[in-house]
């Protein structure tokens, strides 16, 4: 298994930047100054991830959940989702269509589903370990650390966990606790980091109830946990879930909420970009739904480097209703891949090739 490295990344002064200049750039509205963040985070892109795009396929295996956050389309009490679970067969096929496009990695995401046994997962992650080239993220959700252990012991490379918003009483109103235990993703997140997955987190962009202020120290602390992938996107209001239907939401004094557009989501990549240089940022789907026919490029030109074509089956895909209208929807088959590679190289960058892991200390 890889060695767990902890220390910081090398990064030039001029990369860095403080608390306070994140948050300025948060505010800023001039296109003359903006075009200048996105150069420099196109720039500091170039210099420590290059030119490739990595895609990573992403499977969505089950859309059932335990939890009850107030974001989610598929929490525990929305009733109106019809839940599905996919087969071993199935996952195996959909992993053997992410070789066949030439993806590196497959993510195999869920909802927090104990109905996906821990050894039924081993047993999945050990065949596309050893029966395809792929590297194996998981975004799972906040499963037990022999869960944890045992997936890692298994092969699986990575783990996504967005922490939301490092805004304590904000995330506790939108994520209640489950199974009478106070939910820490910080812990998890360290947890992961000692068991040798490669660590990914993020934010969601506009949550009812988050500052300025919360948001530059979010991108902060990107930083000091020396995230090794950094998923960010804009909070898409789902109408049967609380904050959708504006129940939860605690309101802010004018001019503190940040806005859940698409422009606010591209000055959190550039951001990102900036203070991880060595990240892998993807464009990210929610982004894309904001701006069909732009977005994912705009995206990967201020800063990003991944972009998560879906590979889920069409009829279980349209059930993994996370926020409605996913742009995801429309995208499907070998037509799609070729138009993603296309778009790729319209912008003089290239498809990525082999797993596409973090890469430290290239410049
Ligand atoms: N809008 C945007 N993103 C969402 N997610 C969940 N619900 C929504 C929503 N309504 C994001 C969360 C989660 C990831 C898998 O999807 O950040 O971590």
């Amino acid at each position: 298994m890889k060695p767990n490295t902890t220390t910081t990344p090398p990064t030039s002064p001029a990369a860095s930047l403080t608390e306070a200049e994140i948050l300025d750039w948060l505010h800023e509205e001039d296109p003359a100054n903006l075009e200048e963040l996105w150069a420099r985070a196109d720039a500091v892109r170039k210099a420590h991830v290059g030119d490739e795009v990595h895609l990573r396929g992403l499977l969505e295996i089950s859309n059932h959940c335990i939890r009850r956050c107030g974001y989610c389309g598929l929490r525990a009490d929305n009733h109106r989702v019809e839940r599905y679970r996919m087969t071993e067969a199935e996952v195996m096929a959909c992993a053997a269509e992410a070789v066949a496009y030439g993806y590196g990695t497959v993510v195999m995401q869920s909802g927090e589903d104990y109905g996906i046994q821990t050894d039924w997962l081993a047993n999945i992650i050990r065949r596309i370990k050893t029966e395809t080239p792929l590297a194996v993220t998981l975004s799972m959700g906040e499963r037990p650390d022999e869960d944890l252990e045992a997936w890692r012991e298994a092969g699986a490379d990575r783990y996504l966990l967005r922490f939301e918003t490092s805004n304590r009483a904000l995330y506790r109103m939108i994520h209640p606790d489950a199974r009478g235990k106070v939910s820490d993703r910080f812990a998890i997140l360290a947890r992961l980091r000692e068991l040798g997955y490669e660590v990914g987190s993020g934010v969601m962009i506009g949550i009812p109830g988050q500052s300025y202020a919360t948001l530059a120290h979010d991108i902060h602390l990107f930083r000091s946990l020396d995230l090794d992938m950094v998923g960010v996107g804009p909070y898409i209001g789902h109408p049967e879930t609380p904050l959708g239907k504006g129940e939860w939401s605690a309101r802010l004094p004018e001019g503190e909420q940040v806005p859940n557009t698409e422009l606010m989501t591209y000055k959190v990549v550039a951001l990102t970009r900036i203070v991880c240089p060595e990240a892998n940022i993807p464009s990210t789907t929610a982004l894309a739904t904001l701006n069909r026919d732009q977005g994912r490029e705009q995206g990967l030109t201020r800063g990003a480097n991944v972009i998560m074509p879906n590979i889920t089956p069409m009829h279980y895909r349209t059930r993994y209703e996370i926020y409605p209208a996913k742009v995801c929807l429309q995208e499907t088959g070998p037509a799609f891949y070729r138009n993603i590679q296309d778009r790729i190289r319209s912008i003089g960058r290239r498809p990525g090739e082999g797993q596409g892991n973090r890469i430290r200390g290239r410049t």
